[in-house]
């Protein structure tokens, strides 16, 4: 069960990717800057730029955390420079532009946690024409790697698990981007950068890019490890790479390929990746050759191929399917429409109930559905 506190205590005892967002603030933010801390947790990025000397920060939240964070800003005594805003940026507004805009939510291959999607939109409403970007440059690397325990995640599905034919599910794991923590003995190559990510511009939908990786050693290719580097200001970056000695606190993935293939010491792979940034999938294109210049194996895996929609739901992204309301869409019609600003939530739930006695059980579930529209649909 996800849990918040434990979030933030990971991700704030990660004291190299604290020091360096610590380093990068001081050297962007300059006095009088005003900053946007986009997704701001804890608060910390926003604290840092005050320090900076940020004259304002926006720090936004979709998560129940802005409270805390609200609390930690007057524990700090910024309630006149922090403002936090409660919401997901893309519904929020701002009364002015940014002059720089900070950020972490690159997840272990760089993209994720909606990070392009939110960029593109604060790019066209929130941030100043040549704002400031912390992280400024994301690059995604990718290398052969040697994970037999990776392979048996894949493999399990095909080895009747409890006695039952389960290998339908083998499809789909080979598609599966896997988090991982690398340690260098698991890697067969040192890795090559496939892709260089530039957050001042906004997104392409759709990106890629090739390298070619040489195996230092002969051992089992298993799949690829995939990680990224973030530029957070000049000479100022961190990492998630199994290689490196200061790399941050985040997992890196692993992307099976469909069979395991030996190589030889000297044996090439020509990679091939194409990214969706904003609906974060991967598409991974790997072609073995020996080093007698042969072709030994070639796959395509994507992360699209392991994404399952039932086919009821499939029905309704027909064009020519005609939706008609559920008994909760009808409930969910009438509450909206009575949000008409003359009822309180009191009257809302008593009309509700009145109007669909069979749907509930108590009137505490009639208020239970009724708040969660009207806590994300009205203001
Ligand atoms: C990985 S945490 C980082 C927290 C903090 N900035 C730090 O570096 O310690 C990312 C946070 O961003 C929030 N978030 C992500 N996208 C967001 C968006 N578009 N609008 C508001 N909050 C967002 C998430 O709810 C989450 O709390």
């Amino acid at each position: 069960m996800y849990n918040f506190v434990e979030t933030h205590f990971i991700l704030l005892n990660d004291a190299v990717r604290v020091a360096a967002y610590e380093r990068a603030i001081a050297a962007i933010v300059k006095p009088g800057d005003v900053v946007l801390d986009l997704g701001t947790g804890t608060g910390v990025m926003g604290l840092l730029a005050c320090r900076a000397g940020a004259s304002r920060v926006y720090s936004i939240e979709a998560g129940g955390m802005v409270e805390g964070v609200r609390n930690i800003v007057r524990a700090n005594g910024f309630e006149d420079r922090i403002v936090c805003l409660y919401g997901d940026s893309k519904d929020l507004e701002l009364p002015e532009r940014v002059d720089v805009a900070i950020t972490d939510q690159a997840g272990p291959f760089g993209i994720g946690g909606r990070l392009f999607g939110s960029l593109n939109d604060a790019h066209r409403r929130l941030l100043k024409p040549r704002a400031r970007m912390i992280p400024s440059h994301i690059d995604l690397s990718i290398g052969l790697a040697e994970l037999p325990q990776g392979w048996a995640t894949v493999k399990f599905w095909d080895e009747r698990p409890l006695g039952f034919d389960m290998s339908a599910m083998c499809a789909l794991a080979r598609n599966v981007a896997y988090e991982v923590k690398f340690s260098p003995e698991q890697l067969l190559s040192a890795p090559g950068c496939v892709l260089s990510l530039d957050l001042a511009a906004r997104s392409e939908p759709a990106m890629g890019g090739s390298t070619t990786l040489v195996a230092g050693r002969p051992g089992t290719l298993h799949g690829l490890f995939a990680f990224f580097s973030a530029e957070l200001a000049p000479a100022v970056s961190i990492s998630n790479s199994p290689l490196g000695r200061d790399s941050i606190n985040r997992r890196a993935w692993f992307l099976p390929v469909e069979r395991a293939i030996a190589l030889e010491a000297g044996d090439s792979a020509a990679i091939m990746v194409q990214l969706l940034p904003t609906e974060e999938i991967v598409m991974w294109q790997v072609a073995v050759t020996g080093v007698d210049g042969a072709l030994k194996e070639e796959f395509t895996h994507s992360t699209f191929k392991s994404t399952l929609v039932a086919r009821e739901d499939l029905q309704k992204m027909r064009p020519e399917y005609m939706p008609r309301l559920s008994a909760s869409g009808e409930v969910e019609r009438a509450t909206l429409e009575l949000c008409d600003g003359t009822r309180s939530l009191r009257q809302i739930v008593q009309e509700i109930h009145i109007r669909f006695p069979k749907n509930f059980r108590s009137r505490d579930e009639v208020a239970a559905a009724v708040s969660r529209v009207v806590v994300k649909k009205t203001h």
